[in-house]
């Protein structure tokens, strides 16, 4: 048995939106360098459960742990703090500035964290090229394709060296074959990087990337199974 102290844990996660139970009672253990695929139909409380997880939204009831810490109790600011050292994000789409270069957006999240300009921006520009966008660097969003955009929105998550990185279908505007391939990057740059990942997905495909999936069904995790 593994009796190592969860990366991330969550235990009895309740959470209400006025009449609406988007979760009715949820336990997740995420393993350190783990990656879980999150599934399940519309509505059933996926994204509710990752917000919980990353700490941008708080349950009702529950708690949730980071490395055995209990992020619940933190201030506003200290969990806006834990997420931007500790978190990586990579949703649908809109969470590039659209006015900045994509070596700019990548560099943004090290700045913040007090990287200077320079050094930030070496470092963005090894990780555009090391996910094939060499060349690119300039470029802004809206000059990108999908895929591309992906990728430099998983640079942009990883360049902080976070322990979980939290995506919400960060394929779900891509075609299947340019999806499996931000997939792929996704899941195998996360795990070189030695972080944690939690990722949304409608595909079934896309969850076979992962170690393990769980299903989430009317707030509840109905099912959890080894993807492979
Ligand atoms: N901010 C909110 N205000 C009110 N209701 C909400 C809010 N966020 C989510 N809900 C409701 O909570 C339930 C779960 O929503 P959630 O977004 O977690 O589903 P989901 O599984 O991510 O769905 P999808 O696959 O469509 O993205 C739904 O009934 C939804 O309408
Ligand atoms: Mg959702």
């Amino acid at each position: 048995m593994n009796t190592a102290t969860p990366r991330l844990s969550a235990r009895g996660l309740v959470k209400r939106f006025g009449p609406t139970t988007a979760l009715a009672g949820v336990d997740v253990d995420l393993a350190d360098g783990e990656s879980l695929a999150v599934m399940g139909p519309s509505g059933s409380g996926k994204s509710t459960l990752l917000h919980c997880l990353a700490g941008i939204l708080l349950p009702d009831s529950g708690t949730v742990a980071l490395d055995g810490r209990e992020v619940g109790g933190l201030s506003d600011r200290d969990r806006s703090l834990l997420r931007r050292q500790h978190y990586g994000f990579v949703f649908q789409f809109g969470q590039l500035l659209s006015e900045l270069p994509a070596i700019e957006n990548v560099a943004l999240p090290a700045m913040l964290l007090g990287t200077p300009r320079r050094e930030a921006t070496d470092l963005a520009g090894r990780w555009l090229g090391s996910l094939g966008l060499a060349g690119m660097e300039g470029r802004r969003p809206g000059e990108l394709s999908g895929g591309q955009a992906q990728r430099v929105a998983v640079a942009r998550a990883l360049i902080t060296r976070p322990a979980v990185v939290f995506a919400d279908e960060p394929t779900g505007a891509l075609d299947q074959s340019t999806g499996h391939d931000v997939m792929r990057i996704l899941t195998e740059t996360t795990k070189a990087a030695g972080a944690s990942l939690v990722v949304v997905t409608h595909d079934a495909q896309v969850a076979d990337w992962c170690d393990r999936r769980i299903e989430v069904r009317d707030g509840l995790v109905r099912h959890t199974e080894a993807a492979r």
